[in-house]
């Protein structure tokens, strides 16, 4: 198993399928001028299954598919299906917005899918357009209904944004009264690929679940499973839980365990560097799979101790401000 060089075992993978979205949130990326990744600077399928296959024998016992939007990339079914045929990966999950993921839920679901995080940071179709610039909350609400009739574990993420969504924050809490789901609310980082100016944090979790308490006072901690990015509360006699992503205070960093493949094979070690090193490249260079290995095991004993470190590290741009599709979350 991969142990970083802070002592935390390394067992999650977050792999960026491609970096296009059919949606434009404005805190993700820029509406328009965007510089999409061409085909041959993409990892292909093949090269991503070998990868996998790498970590997966060194330990990495989930992988998360990111983007970009997942589904959008051609063929992304066949690519899950050859994953999910990996001998010693225990858990295969998704971060997707939903817009084009209805119709596929069943097969998903056959393929041994059992969680999948929807993006969704409003319940009205207004608020959804000026957020996303796409009228797509119907095909949204369609992913969730799917999701629950199939019974899969669903977590929504919202971003908590100033005077763009604070309107949601109770709506999207009240969810949970009926639904068996979480309702994860993240702190919006800096990675936007320049479509706004970042100037600080507005929303953090401590003001987020102060929020949420005003209108929910017996709202109750509850134990938060291992790794987790969220800190987790639940309502009594609500049927799902509440969930915090302190993603831009860091404060879980200490119990990091995933590393990020980008769509052009980058490996980043945390998700505030700037790639340690690209594992494309090296593969085009002819490495073998114990080279391969050998450089990851590398990487890995070489980690930032948290997000702050990272981003002091960085060498290109600093702060942080990339597109968060070019990095999968
Ligand atoms: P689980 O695998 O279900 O725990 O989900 P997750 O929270 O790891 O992943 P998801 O793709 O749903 O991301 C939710 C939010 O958490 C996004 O805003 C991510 O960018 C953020 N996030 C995920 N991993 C990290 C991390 O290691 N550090 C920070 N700061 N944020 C993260
Ligand atoms: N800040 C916080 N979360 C973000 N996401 C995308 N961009 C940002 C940002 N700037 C979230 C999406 C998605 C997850 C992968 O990352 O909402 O759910
Ligand atoms: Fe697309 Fe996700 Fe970025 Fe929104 S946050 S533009 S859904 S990649």
């Amino acid at each position: 198993m991969f142990i970083d060089n802070h002592g935390r075992p390394i067992n999650y993978l977050r792999l960026a399928v491609t970096d296009r979205c059919n949606l434009r949130c404005f805190y993700c990326m820029p509406e328009e001028g965007i510089d999409w990744l061409s085909r041959s600077e993409l990892l292909t399928y093949e090269e991503m299954l070998r990868i996998c296959s790498i970590l997966v024998k060194a330990g990495i016992e989930k992988i998360r598919i990111t983007g970009g939007e997942p589904f959008v990339r051609k063929d992304i079914m066949q690519f899950l299906d050859s994953l999910s045929k990996l001998k010693g990966l225990n858990q295969i999950t998704i971060t997707t917005n939903g817009v084009l993921t209805a119709p596929l839920v069943p097969e998903l679901k056959r393929l041994g899918i059992r969680s999948i995080n929807l993006s969704l940071d409003t319940l009205d179709r207004n608020r959804f357009f000026s957020i996303t610039h796409r009228d797509e909350l119907p095909r949204v609400m369609d992913t969730l209904e799917q999701l629950l009739a199939n019974g899969l574990d669903i977590k929504i993420n919202a971003v908590v944004m100033q005077g763009k969504n604070l309107e949601d924050i109770i709506p999207l809490v009240e969810l949970t009264r009926q639904l068996p789901l979480s309702v994860r609310f993240i702190e919006e980082m800096p990675f936007n690929g320049g479509a706004s100016h970042y100037a600080a944090l507005e929303w953090d979790h401590v003001r987020i679940l102060q929020a949420i308490r005003e209108n929910f006072p017996d709202i109750q901690k509850i134990p938060d499973p291992l790794f987790s990015t969220s800190y987790n509360y639940h309502i009594p006699g609500h049927q799902g839980n509440i969930g915090i992503i302190a993603a831009y205070t860091r404060s879980f960093c200490g119990t990091c365990n995933r590393i990020r493949i980008t769509p052009q094979g980058a490996l980043k070690t945390c998700l505030y560097d700037d790639g340690v090193m690209n594992i494309k490249d090296l593969m085009r260079e002819g490495l073998d799979d114990d080279q391969l290995f050998n450089a990851l095991l590398d990487a890995i004993g070489k980690r930032a101790k948290d997000g702050y470190e990272a981003e002091q590290k960085r060498i290109r741009q600093k702060p942080a401000h990339e597109s968060m599709a070019t990095i999968g979350g």
